[in-house]
């Protein structure tokens, strides 16, 4: 998986940066091109003259290249990278990475790199156990990087615990593993549905809900990352899938999103409903503004809006795949399971707003994953966009 790949290796100031030598290496013997970038501190434990015989590559470490004027350009290191590792990431640069502190260059090019990034942390046991660098690392983990755990076992300073810079096999094993997984919806279309939608009282008012588009845009970014080709069906939102490759159909009402569905649902192989779409719409929309003065208004009568994710269970062919969501206040899993069975669903994703930080608008959700056979798995409060591998994960699975 790793032939002809880019990646940077981002070695800090630690006594694990000896281990970084066979870690060019084994990237280099898999295929890859490594460009190495290490921090001043990095340069005290290993030279880059060792650095660069391995990669093939003169190594970066300053701004400017001191005898040319040369300069190293992280925003271009940035769009050539396939991968970023950083391996030893020292409390430090973790530090640094975690709260934008961008005063050496492997720090720019990590805040550049538009690729997935992995780091493994390397420090004694008591600076890895400290709040700040625990706050840290999750912290890198809601930006979407890849911890690679340390390991526990003797570290340098004679104490043992957890710290270790796992082993540069592993580590070479993760970053393959993430490859191979980009592949996993390769050729495979995919249907999202996301935000909220209106549905028009009069020119100047709608019934409407709180949803932020975020959770959806999350599930279409991580399914594009994998491969797939995402058609992503929005209510109206104000953000954007950071992934160009994801098409964007913008509606507004209920009903324009079942007929968009109606004809993207046709051609998807796996359809992932995480609208949340208003149940039921004004029955007379007026196309001229209603008056506070004129009191003849004092009744909104109101008519069912279609199911759409009923409606594609019901059109629902051999081997398409029909995801729902499910948003509770009470009775979560008995209504989830119950919205499954309903609307001929494969999996349901239940999200309760009894959880906090969960639901409409937060970066975060805590959600379980019901399926058809009757189980259901819990978990963590974590970022949208690890709840996104999470759901995506499981559709894979299926
Ligand atoms: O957008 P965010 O701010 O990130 O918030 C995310 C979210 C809370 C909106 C999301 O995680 C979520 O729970 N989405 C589903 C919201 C919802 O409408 O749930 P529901 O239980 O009412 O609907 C069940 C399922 O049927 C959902 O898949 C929904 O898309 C679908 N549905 C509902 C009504 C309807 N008329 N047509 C539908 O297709």
């Amino acid at each position: 998986m790793l032939k002809g790949k880019h990646i940077i290796l981002g070695i800090s100031g630690g006594i694990a940066a000896y281990k970084s030598a066979s870690l060019v290496r084994l990237f280099v013997k898999a295929g890859a091109e490594v460009q190495v970038i290490i921090t001043p501190n990095g340069k005290e434990f290993i030279t880059p003259l060792t650095l660069s015989t391995l990669s093939g590559k003169p190594v970066i470490s300053e701004f400017f290249t001191a005898n040319t004027g040369q300069w190293n350009s992280h925003v271009d290191l940035g769009l050539w990278a396939d991968a970023m590792v950083i391996a030893p990431a020292t409390a430090s640069t973790i530090a640094k990475m975690a709260n934008g502190v961008a005063d050496n260059m492997l720090i720019t090019t990590y805040l550049s790199a538009k690729s997935q990034v992995f780091v493994a942390p390397s420090m004694d046991l008591d600076m890895m156990r400290h709040p700040s660098t625990t706050r840290n690392i999750e912290l890198l983990r809601s930006y979407g990087n890849i911890i690679i755990e340390p390991a526990e076992g003797e570290l340098a300073s004679h104490l043992i615990g957890k710290g270790r810079m796992e082993e540069p096999e592993n580590i070479l094993k993760a970053v393959d593993s993430y490859f191979e997984k980009s592949l996993s919806l390769k050729g495979r279309k995919v249907l999202i549905t996301a935000g909220p939608t209106f549905e028009k009282i009069d020119p100047v008012r709608f019934i409407g809900n709180y949803s932020s588009g975020k959770m959806g845009y999350a599930i279409a970014d991580e399914a594009a990352a994998r491969g797939a080709e995402v058609t992503l069906v929005s209510g109206p939102v104000a953000i954007k899938p950071d992934n160009a490759s994801v098409r964007v159909v913008n509606v507004e009402s209920a009903s324009e999103m079942l007929d968009a569905c109606k004809k993207y649902f046709p051609e998807s192989d796996i359809a992932i409903m995480t609208a949340a779409v208003a149940d039921y719409a004004p029955a007379h929309p007026l196309d001229h503004k209603i008056k506070r003065e004129k009191t003849d208004f004092d009744t909104l009568e109101l008519v069912k809006n279609p199911d759409i994710a009923a409606t594609l269970g019901a059109m629902k062919s051999d081997g398409q795949i029909l995801v729902g969501f499910a948003l509770e206040t009470d009775n979560e899993l008995a209504n989830a399971t119950e919205k499954l069975e309903r609307k001929n669903l494969d999996m349901i994703v239940l999200n309760s707003l009894r959880d906090k930080g969960a639901g409409f608008r937060m970066d975060t959700n805590k959600i379980s994953i019901c399926r058809r056979d009757g189980s259901c798995v819990a978990y963590d409060l974590k970022p949208k966009k690890l709840v996104a591998v999470d759901i995506i994960d499981a559709v894979s699975s299926l």
